[in-house]
């Protein structure tokens, strides 16, 4: 087993541009995310399988608590999604590997927060938490076929599309491939190199 490096703490939270701030999950969320869930259910389960188990606010608190511990034990990054103040969404950074130097983001908007290149944002803030701080080698992004809007982020930001994982997620309408999209370190740096030079 490879060493874990010694890495700069993780910021807490994230300011990024336009009023859109990242922080940790708190039980006090609990309410206003499970309110978001239940209110755009039938959007949202037909991408997210945790969805139909999410039945009650004891299930956000169990998904909270559950996020607090992958924090503490380094398996996983998960940030509620802030607008001036409103709860957008969720984004994470999960099945961080720092024996291989990989991790896959994930993210989910409420209706009203899409479109406005929020989930875009904060999943750069991540590439750059995983790249410049835990210094890791290879992001993935994994979206179903039929997902255009989510396969529309990685692309956005430069990933490559490296195949396809046949039935590899059970939907509400049955089994869907999954699309594997790939981020190395040195194309961050590359992407963000050419980006400053424009
Ligand atoms: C996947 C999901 C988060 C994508 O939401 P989104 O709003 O399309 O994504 P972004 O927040 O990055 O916004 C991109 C849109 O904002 C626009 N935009 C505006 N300003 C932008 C900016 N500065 N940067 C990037 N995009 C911007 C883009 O053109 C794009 O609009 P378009 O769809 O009309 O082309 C959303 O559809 C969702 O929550 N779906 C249900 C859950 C889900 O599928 N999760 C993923 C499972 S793999």
């Amino acid at each position: 087993m490879v060493a874990h490096p010694v890495v700069t703490p993780v910021p807490e939270t994230l300011e990024l541009d336009g009023g859109l701030f990242l922080r940790p999950l708190t039980l006090g969320d609990a309410p206003i995310v499970f309110d978001a869930v239940q209110g755009e259910r039938s959007d949202l389960r037909t991408w997210l399988p945790w969805v139909d188990q999410t039945e009650t606010v004891a299930d956000t608190i169990r998904f909270i608590l559950e996020a607090q511990e992958r924090r503490n034990d380094g398996s996983a990054l998960v940030y509620g999604l802030w607008l001036d103040l409103d709860f957008a969404g969720v984004v994470d950074l999960h099945a961080i590997d720092h024996d291989n130097g990989s991790a896959q983001i994930g993210y989910w908007l409420r209706a009203g927060a899409r479109g406005q290149g929020l989930a875009t944002q904060a999943s750069m803030a991540l590439l750059g938490i995983a790249f410049e701080i835990l210094d890791l080698e290879r992001i993935e992004i994994r979206c179903a076929t039929g997902n255009e809007p989510s396969q529309a982020i990685p692309r956005r930001l430069g990933f490559v599309m490296e195949g396809t994982l046949r039935h590899a997620q059970r939907l509400v309408d049955g089994h869907s491939d999954l699309r594997v999209f790939g981020l190395l370190a040195q194309e961050y740096r590359q992407a963000l190199h050419e980006f400053e030079r424009r």
